[in-house]
């Protein structure tokens, strides 16, 4: 058996929840930055924060996985509401569009909520964030999507949603 938990983490909540489930499943953990040939892995755990709707890291590395694959398990980590199924929806429509047809088509996909401390963001990310906010604040109460309320609820704060006990679920699921 050949397997890695990589991932792909700007601020930490990601590498957080990879490095407890590389602990739980005794699997080597590697960021995607110094990961080196993904080929001699047959099966692939892929963590990332959510960026603008991307799991950082997760297209420019998996496009290069071109050996006969195995298994693929896909970990999204955002700040909205992991367990709302619109959201849900929107994240895999997301995901669908930053792979290969045949590598979504045989990912199983999770959904995890990090965090966020607008204190540490760097400048440009501080600048997407604020457009945001003005794009959320636009859109009338009753039409606002879970991701649309919960940006506007942790604007400019410092949240921490990491929770090892829903890797619990994904840990059971997994077989490898
Ligand atoms: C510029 C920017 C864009 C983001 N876009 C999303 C998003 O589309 N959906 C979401 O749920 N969270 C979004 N977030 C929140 C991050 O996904 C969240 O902070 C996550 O825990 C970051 O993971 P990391 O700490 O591993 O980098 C965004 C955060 C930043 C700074």
């Amino acid at each position: 058996m050949n397997n890695i938990i990589i991932y792909g983490s700007n601020y930490g909540t990601s590498k957080r929840y990879a490095e407890e489930l590389g602990r739980r499943m005794q699997v080597e953990v590697v960021s995607y930055k110094e990961l080196g040939d993904i080929n001699e892995y047959t099966d692939v755990i892929y963590i990332g924060g959510l960026y603008a709707g991307g799991v950082c890291g997760m297209s420019k590395t998996l496009k290069k996985w071109k050996k006969e694959k195995k298994s693929l398990c896909i970990i999204s980590v955002g700040v909205s509401n992991h367990r709302g199924q619109k959201n849900i929806d929107a994240i895999r429509e997301n995901i669908k569009l930053q792979l290969p047809d045949e590598l979504y088509r045989m990912a199983r996909i999770y959904h995890l909520r990090g965090g966020i401390d607008y204190s540490k963001l760097s400048g440009t990310h501080k600048v997407m964030m604020g457009l945001l906010y003005k794009k959320c604040k636009s859109i009338p109460e009753e039409q606002r999507d879970e991701e649309t309320k919960a940006l506007i609820e942790t604007y400019n704060q410092k949240v921490d949603f990491v929770n090892f006990d829903d890797l619990d679920a994904i840990v059971d699921d997994l077989n490898f």
